[in-house]
C-alpha cells in the first residue's frame, strides 16, 4: 500500500533510523541525528559509493579534509557573491520562506533560477500573500547561505563552514596532483559534511543545515572532453532523461548515450551519466521507473556549471526529488583559486608539452537524501504480514542476517545460537542477535528493519548441525548446515 512521507518519518523515529537532533531540548530545525540502524545504513551507502566510484579508475583516490575554510576560498569559488537563496518575508508577521518554494507551491511550476526582482514581479502579478496571515509580502531579497565562524580571540580572519565538500579537493589539487605523479585525469573523492543556512529546512533529511555529501571531482584536460576511451562500450546504453526540450511532456524518455552525444553533449560527460545511472540501478537497486536525469536550463543551473543534470528519484509525497547531480564545472573553480591564491595550478602534458588549467567534472551526491530515498523506496506497509517490510538491498541493509535461538530458556539452544553468532562475527557478518518473544514476532521485527535472512537455531540443530534460514522477501524457509552458512550468505546477496 502506498505510504506517506509522514508514515516514513514516524517509522524512522520509532525504529531509531533518524530523528531530530538535541530533541531533549526541543530540537533545532535543520539538524538530524542517526540512531544505530540509520548509522549502519548510512555507512553502508557510503562504502558502496566508495567501492563503486573509486573503482572507476586507479587514479581516483579519497581524501579527508577540514570543514572550516578561510574566506579567500569562497571569494575564489564565487560562493561569497553568488551562493544565496531568494528569500521572502511577510510585511506583518514573522513568516519567511524561500521565495521560489513559496511561488512554486502556489502556481505549481518550477521557478528556480529567476532573479529576486523577477520573483517579486511574479508575486505581485499572481497576487500571492503571506500564507500565515494573508498580509502583503515584502520584495524578494538574496540571502547568503554560508555560516561564518569566528576563530580564536581577537583575530580578524574570516572563515566559513564549507557549503559543499567540493572546494576541499580544489584547494588540495596542486599537492595531490604531484603526489599522484602528475597523472591525469585525477579523481579526488570526498565524503564529508557540508553546511548551509537553509531558510526553510524541512522533510526529515531532505533539506538540512548540516548534511553529508559524497562527491568525486575529476580533473581532466579540457581538450579531451569530446572523447571518452570507453564510450564505445556504452554508446547503446539507454539513459532515462528529461531533457529541457521534453519538459512539456513531463515524462522522461529513454535515449541512448550516442543520441545524447548527437544532441551536442560531450562523450566524457555522457559516459558519466551512464556510470551514475548504473550505480542507481545495479548497486542501489532503484527501479528504472522511479529514476530520471533532469536537465537544468541556463537559469536553473548552479552558477559554476556549464552542463548540469540532476539525479532524481521519485519519493512518496515529494515526486521526483534531486539526490545528486553531474556538474561540468569547467575551470571555474581552479581558475578562481589560481587567481586568488596566486599559486600556479596549471599542469603540463608531458607528451605534447601543452600547459593547461584542468577542467572539473563533478559527480555530486547528498548522502542524507540518498539514505532517505533508500528507506522511502524500500518501505512497504505489508497488509498480509501485518507489519512493515523494508525491502533494502542485501548489500545495504543494516543487518544482512539475524540469529535467533528458538527459545531462550534452553541452555543448549542458547549455547548453539551463540556459537552460530560468533562464527558469523568471525566471518565479518555482524548479525543481529534476538532472543525475545515468539519466532513470528521476531520475524516481524526483523522485516521492519530490513534483515534479509533470519537464522533460527532449534532442537533439530543440536543433532543435524543446521539452522532454518528464512528469507525476508519470500518468507520461504530452508535448512542450511551451520558449516555452510557464511558461504550461503555471501553467495545469496
Ligand atoms: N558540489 C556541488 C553541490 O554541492 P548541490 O546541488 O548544491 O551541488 C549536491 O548539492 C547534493 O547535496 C544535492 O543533490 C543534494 O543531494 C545534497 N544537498 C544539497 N543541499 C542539501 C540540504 N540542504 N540538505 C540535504 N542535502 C542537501
Amino acid at each position: 500500500m502506498a505510504h506517506t512521507a509522514q508514515d516514513l518519518a514516524t517509522f524512522c523515529k520509532k525504529k531509531g533510523f533518524m530523528y531530530p537532533s538535541s530533541e531533549i531540548y526541543g530540537g533545532l530545525a535543520g539538524f538530524y541525528d542517526y540512531g544505530h540502524l540509520g548509522t549502519l545504513l548510512k555507512r553502508k551507502f557510503e562504502q558502496s559509493w566508495r567501492d563503486y566510484f573509486l573503482g572507476l579508475d586507479r587514479n581516483y583516490v579519497e581524501i579527508d579534509t577540514a570543514q572550516i575554510m578561510p574566506e579567500a576560498v569562497f571569494k575564489a569559488s564565487g560562493h561569497l557573491e553568488n551562493f544565496s537563496d531568494p528569500t521572502v518575508h511577510c510585511s506583518r508577521c514573522d513568516f519567511s520562506d524561500r521565495a521560489d518554494h513559496l511561488i512554486q507551491r502556489a502556481i505549481k511550476q518550477r521557478v528556480e533560477g529567476l532573479s529576486p526582482p523577477e520573483m517579486t514581479s511574479l508575486i505581485e502579478q499572481r497576487k500571492l500573500k503571506c500564507p500565515k496571515c494573508a498580509a502583503a509580502l515584502r520584495p524578494v531579497t538574496a540571502f547568503n547561505m554560508m555560516f561564518p565562524v569566528s576563530l580564536g580571540v581577537g583575530t580578524t580572519q574570516r572563515a566559513f563552514l564549507r557549503p559543499e565538500t567540493a572546494q576541499s579537493p580544489y584547494v588540495n589539487f596542486k599537492l595531490q596532483h604531484e603526489l599522484q605523479r602528475k597523472k591525469m585525469p585525477l579523481g579526488l573523492a570526498l565524503i564529508g559534511k557540508a553546511f548551509r543556512n537553509e531558510i526553510s529546512p524541512r522533510n526529515l533529511t531532505l533539506r538540512l543545515r548540516e548534511f553529508t555529501q559524497a562527491e568525486l571531482q575529476i580533473f581532466f584536460n579540457p581538450r579531451l572532453i569530446s572523447k571518452h576511451p570507453s564510450f564505445a562500450s556504452v554508446k547503446n546504453y539507454k539513459l532515462r532523461v528529461l531533457l529541457e526540450e521534453d519538459r512539456q511532456k513531463g515524462l522522461p524518455a529513454e535515449r541512448t548515450a550516442a543520441d545524447l552525444v548527437k544532441r551536442g553533449l560531450p562523450e566524457f560527460y555522457v559516459y558519466h551519466l551512464v556510470v551514475i545511472q548504473k550505480f542507481y540501478f545495479e548497486v542501489l537497486k532503484i527501479a528504472p521507473s522511479a529514476f530520471r536525469f533532469y536537465q537544468l536550463d541556463d537559469k536553473e543551473k548552479a552558477f559554476y556549471n556549464k552542463y548540469h543534470f540532476d539525479v532524481e528519484v521519485e519519493l512518496a509525497d515529494h515526486g521526483f526529488t534531486e539526490l545528486g547531480g553531474l556538474h561540468y564545472r569547467t575551470d571555474h573553480d581552479l581558475g578562481g583559486h589560481h587567481k586568488i591564491s596566486k599559486q600556479n595550478l596549471e599542469v603540463l602534458d608531458e607528451e605534447s608539452g601543452e600547459k593547461y588549467l584542468p577542467h572539473v567534472l563533478e559527480l555530486s551526491f547528498g548522502v542524507d537524501r540518498n539514505v532517505y530515498a533508500l528507506l522511502d523506496v524500500a518501505f512497504d506497509d505489508h497488509k498480509q504480514r501485518g507489519n512493515i517490510v523494508l525491502h533494502l538491498p542485501p548489500s545495504l541493509t543494516p543487518y544482512l542476517c539475524a540469529v535467533f535461538p528458538l527459545v531462550k530458556n534452553k541452555e543448549e539452544l542458547v549455547a548453539k545460537a551463540e556459537e552460530v553468532d560468533a562464527l558469523l562475527q568471525k566471518h565479518q557478518f555482524r548479525p543481529l542477535y534476538d532472543e525475545v518473544a515468539s519466532i513470528g514476532r521476531r520475524y516481524a521485527r526483523a522485516d521492519e528493519i530490513g534483515v534479509k535472512y533470519c537464522l533460527t537455531v532449534d532442537f533439530e540443530s543440536l543433532s543435524d548441525g543446521a539452522v532454518t534460514v528464512r528469507d525476508r522477501e519470500t518468507t520461504e524457509q530452508k535448512r542450511v548446515p551451520i558449516a555452510h552458512l557464511s558461504e550461503y550468505l555471501r553467495t545469496s546477496q
